[in-house]
């Protein structure tokens, strides 16, 4: 019974989150400095064609994208970690956790890499470095995401890494002014496949 209490105890975060690594990146806390980095990623027409919300103009914007992300983790309701690449340190995407409930052992999933950095691999391994720290470390059950059914990318990828298919959500979704279904995905622990660095 030990065991399973300490299992659902929360994570104790401490001031800010713990960095992450494995493979060619590592996840860290998103920190004032990053604002530039986030405009590059988020300011990018092509990257959040499937956000809720229009690319980001200017640096203005950026630094309030970093305000909303620290507020998140001090509320503790979203933790995003900055995807870097391990060898240069540059901030290339981003990763988050949000719907986080200890009582049932689930969260949510999000991520976004800056466009040149796409179709090389590098948010598998971000990605299985979350997941590892999800499962082993928070002791979670199950990972969710839902996805834009246009978005064929990010279905790629979840698909790679073993999320399933578990839905189609009518018109969940207000994207630029557009009613959008989601397509909802599910990753259990006990099928996680290991496809990544860690
Ligand atoms: C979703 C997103 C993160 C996917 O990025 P990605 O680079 O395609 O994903 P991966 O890291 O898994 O890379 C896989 C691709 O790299 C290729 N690749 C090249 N080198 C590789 C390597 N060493 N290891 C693995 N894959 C490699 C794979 O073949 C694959 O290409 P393919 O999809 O054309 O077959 C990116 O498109 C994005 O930021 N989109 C905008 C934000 C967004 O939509 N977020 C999700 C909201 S639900």
């Amino acid at each position: 019974m030990a065991g399973s209490a300490a299992l659902i105890a929360p994570f104790a975060w401490g001031d800010q989150l713990p960095r992450l690594s494995g493979g060619r990146i590592a996840l860290r806390p998103i920190d004032d400095a990053d604002a530039a980095g986030l405009l590059a990623i988020f300011g990018d027409p092509e990257v959040v064609r499937h956000w809720s919300r229009p690319p980001l103009s200017n640096l203005v914007a950026a630094a309030t994208l970093v305000d909303e992300i620290q507020e998140g983790f001090l509320r503790r309701h979203a933790f995003h970690w900055g995807i870097v690449d391990a060898a240069s340190s540059e901030l290339i995407g981003t990763c988050m956790l949000g719907s986080l409930t200890f009582r049932h052992r689930r969260a949510e999933v999000g991520y976004i890499l800056r466009r040149d950095r796409w179709g090389q691999g590098l948010a598998s391994e971000a990605l299985a470095v979350l997941f590892g720290f999800c499962f082993d470390k928070l002791g979670l059950h199950r990972l969710e995401a839902d996805v834009d059914p246009d978005n064929q990318r990010s279905l790629r990828l979840l698909e790679r890494l073993g999320f399933q298919r578990e839905g189609r959500l009518r018109e969940r979704w207000n994207t630029y002014g557009t009613p959008r279904d989601g397509i909802f995905l599910g990753l259990l622990r006990s099928e996680w496949r290991r496809a990544g660095p860690t």
